[in-house]
């Protein structure tokens, strides 16, 4: 696919790092022209580490982590935060989520074997996945998860015998897709009728499958999840889809006299990766769906469940950068301005995938203003590979540090080799001191499967 038109009318903005506000990392300065991140000057650390790199503002991320548990959790305190690791995840990302006293949500074999090699305690990991193999379910029964969330009911009978070949008893959630249109892309919904997750509501399909998941020996049913979506901004979709969900746990009751006691709203909530953005905080999101919670349950005459937020975006996306080197200028007359970066759709696939948007600066001319209007390119071969369109930023020349902010979810985790791009290193940044967290892949790595 390639790049939609340049505006050519579009003028640039003229903002400096410091304007850029909400789509800092908390930790965000300029001293003397330079972009510093956690007390550390990022064009130092992009000239020592290499480039393209991804850099984490930890105090960030536990910011977000923070705010969540008190804001869920001083409202209604049976409410629990789980960090959704397909935003970001690596053995320290894991051990940081354990040390703020948040679950884990895990989806595959693989999110799950690293949140173990961390030492994350299983009781508090939660499994998903439309299409979990039965290995993957085997290992993480054997390994004492928490919950399973059922995704089907091909799903459940392979959990039941499982569960009853290891002789345990399984405590499982059933995903349901509660039928509320997430205001979102397209390709990041999830709760609507037409999904490939979870349990339908049409023709009662959900309500019914309950029996079955009663039936199952080695399963014990002790809640439902939804997820509508990622990057949502209107908070009034998450109210109606927890509606929707009280009003089906108090037809469960009625029908089957089981009390629900536990209720998984999943993540989505939007972060602004532009200025223009402006999400809601976070402290809203509590307010709206605990409220939501606790009147529809008042007005269902079910008990409140415990509420589970599944966030994965606004615990890491802010806190994310990645640095890159400008390696080629190109202007085509009245076409447009490349500047072509030594990373890409292979960091990250968000921009060629959805056309996402960004802010970015020169992390050695973070003091000055935008003047510019430019498309960074990635050096893929695809047309469509590009990380930043048609986006302001200061006047650009070769050997620049380009920071792209609001990269620390779904970047990493969805990245490849393509074109035999060895990964970028991960390095957290806090207090003046910067450790490389998941080193970066060499040449060697590329081949290391090979035989
Ligand atoms: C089941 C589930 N929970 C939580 C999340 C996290 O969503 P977000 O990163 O938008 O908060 C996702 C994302 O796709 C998901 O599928």
């Amino acid at each position: 696919m390639s790049l939609p038109a340049a505006d050519l009318s579009k003028q640039a903005d003229h903002l400096s790092t410091m304007d850029l506000g909400v789509v800092l990392p908390a930790t965000a300065e300029v001293r003397e022209n330079h972009l510093f991140i956690g007390g550390v000057d990022m064009v130092e650390l992009a000239r020592e580490q290499g480039t393209a790199l991804y850099v984490y503002d930890e105090a960030d991320i536990r910011e977000r982590l923070q705010e969540y548990r008190r804001a869920f959790e001083s409202r209604y305190a049976n409410s629990e935060i789980i960090y959704a690791s397909k935003a970001f995840i690596n053995k320290e990302m894991v051990r940081l989520v354990a040390s703020e006293g948040a679950s884990l949500d895990v989806s595959g074999g693989g999110e799950l074997a690293i949140a173990l090699a961390a030492g994350f305690p299983a009781e508090r990991i939660y499994v998903h996945g439309n299409n979990k193999t039965p290995q993957e379910l085997e290992e993480a029964i054997s390994a004492g998860v928490g919950r399973i969330v059922l995704d089907s009911r091909l799903e459940l009978a392979r959990v039941s015998e499982i569960a009853q070949r290891l002789g345990v008893v399984q405590d499982v959630y059933m995903r349901i897709t509660p039928g509320v249109e997430a205001d979102t892309h397209e390709y990041i919904k999830t709760g609507c009728e037409d999904s490939k997750f979870g349990f339908t509501m049409r023709e009662d399909f959900a309500f019914n499958c309950v029996e079955d998941v009663l039936a199952a020996p080695g399963v014990n049913l002790v809640g439902l999840h939804c997820h509508i979506g990622s990057q949502i901004f209107a908070l009034h979709s998450f109210a109606e889809a927890i509606d929707v969900m009280v009003e089906l746990i108090a037809r469960i009751k009625e029908r089957y006299g089981l009390e629900i006691t536990e209720f998984d709203m999943g993540g989505g909530m939007g972060i602004a990766y532009t200025v223009e953005d402006m999400p809601s905080t976070i402290d809203q999101l509590a307010e709206v769906t605990i409220g939501a919670l606790l009147g529809s349950c008042e007005n269902h005459g079910v008990t409140p469940p415990r509420l589970l937020c599944e966030p994965g975006r606004s615990i890491v996306g802010t806190a994310g950068v990645t640095l890159y080197t400008v390696g080629i200028l190109k202007t085509l007359p009245g076409i447009r301005k490349y500047v072509a970066i030594d990373g890409g759709m292979s960091d990250n696939i968000r921009t060629a995938l959805y056309h996402a948007n960004y802010e970015a600066v020169i992390a050695n001319k973070a003091g000055e203003p935008r003047t510019e209007i430019v498309t960074l390119a990635g050096k893929h071969c695809e047309s469509g590979d590009a990380v930043l369109l048609d986006g302001s930023i200061q006047t650009p020349e070769l050997g620049d540090i380009v920071c792209v902010f609001d990269t620390g979810a779904y970047c990493r985790s969805m990245s490849s080799n393509y074109n035999g791009q060895p990964r970028p290193a991960v390095v957290f940044v806090r207090d003046g001191q910067a450790r490389v967290v998941t080193r970066r892949e060499s040449y060697e790595d590329l081949m290391m499967c090979d035989v």
